[in-house]
């Protein structure tokens, strides 16, 4: 499945003959990946064939936010032509702060550098010396969100992203900022984000994903035109879908032949004839280690 399929414990539990679940994608917050553990269920993901594709979504809307394209072809359609009202603003020499710095922001990081950017990180996994080399100055949250003129989020949703740009977090962010969220709806509190740019202070946001998919028609984040919205399109393109699929129907063959998959999500696999080799190892280790 892609995202938006909810794959329950309900689900996995009428599966009474399914051994695996294959996520074409990177994001596994739909799938009850708990559940799936404790039923010997394999869940598989796809976390490399659709990078490039969120990460040029990323810079295409870091590039329509600073130059408001989508309010701008709004406007030439309506008949219009008030160029005064869509002053842009420059990319070159700006501060694009990364939350997370793993594969798709390390793709967004080489292509914003690439347009005369500068470019910070928060990534509590990896050292400084590690972003240094990818020409990348690693800085704490705060200061991150701070510094930012263009903020851009790369993190899976999880107990502890949930709201990571929390209002308090938007109130530190400079007036002149503007947000990108392509990684996943929750990282952002969407409520505190319509308030903060309707109230000015915040220049503006990108939203690719929502709490909600979709929003609902009367979701405030619908009548503010100061963000941007597209619905969930970072992994779609023609490329990315073909190279996830792959991924994914390969590592499903991978596991209903008891071969390891490649990035199986909840278990390193271990075929039915060597777990049964390996039992007696596992108990006398486990017996070992208590004494
Ligand atoms: C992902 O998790 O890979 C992306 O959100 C794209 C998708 O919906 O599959």
């Amino acid at each position: 499945m892609r995202s938006a399929t909810q794959v329950t414990a309900e689900v996995l539990r009428a599966g009474t003959r399914l051994r695996v679940v294959g996520r074409a994608g990177v994001g596994v917050d739909n799938i009850n990946v708990e559940a799936a553990t404790q039923a010997g269920i394999v869940v598989v993901n796809a976390p490399t064939g659709n990078v490039v594709a969120a990460a040029e979504h990323t810079v295409a809307m870091l590039m329509a936010l600073a130059r408001n394209i989508p309010q701008a072809d709004a406007h030439v359609r309506a008949g219009l032509w008030k160029r005064d009202k869509f002053m842009g603003v420059e990319v070159r020499g700006k501060f694009l702060g990364t939350v997370g710095l793993g594969r798709v922001a390390q793709e967004v990081a080489r292509r914003a550098q690439g347009l005369g950017m500068n470019v910070l990180a928060y990534d509590p996994y990896v050292t400084a010396e590690y972003a240094n080399q990818r020409g990348v100055e690693l800085v704490d949250l705060d200061t991150l969100v701070a510094r930012a003129d263009f903020l851009t989020l790369h993190v899976p949703l999880t107990p502890q992203t949930r709201h990571l740009i929390s209002r308090e977090r938007l109130a530190i962010m400079q007036p002149t900022a503007r947000l990108i969220n392509v990684a996943r709806g929750g990282i952002v509190d969407e409520q505190a984000l319509v308030e903060a740019v309707e109230a000015g202070k915040l220049a503006g946001a990108a939203l690719d994903v929502y709490e909600q998919e979709p929003p609902d028609a009367d979701s405030p984040l619908r009548r503010c035109s100061n963000i941007i919205l597209s619905p969930h399109l970072g992994g779609s393109t023609v490329e990315a879908q073909e190279k996830v699929a792959e991924d994914v129907a390969l590592q499903v063959l991978d596991v209903l032949n008891d071969r390891p998959a490649r990035y199986a999500v909840n278990a390193p696999i271990i075929p039915p004839r060597d777990l049964e080799l390996l039992v007696p190892y596992i108990d006398l280790a486990e017996r070992m280690g208590a004494l």
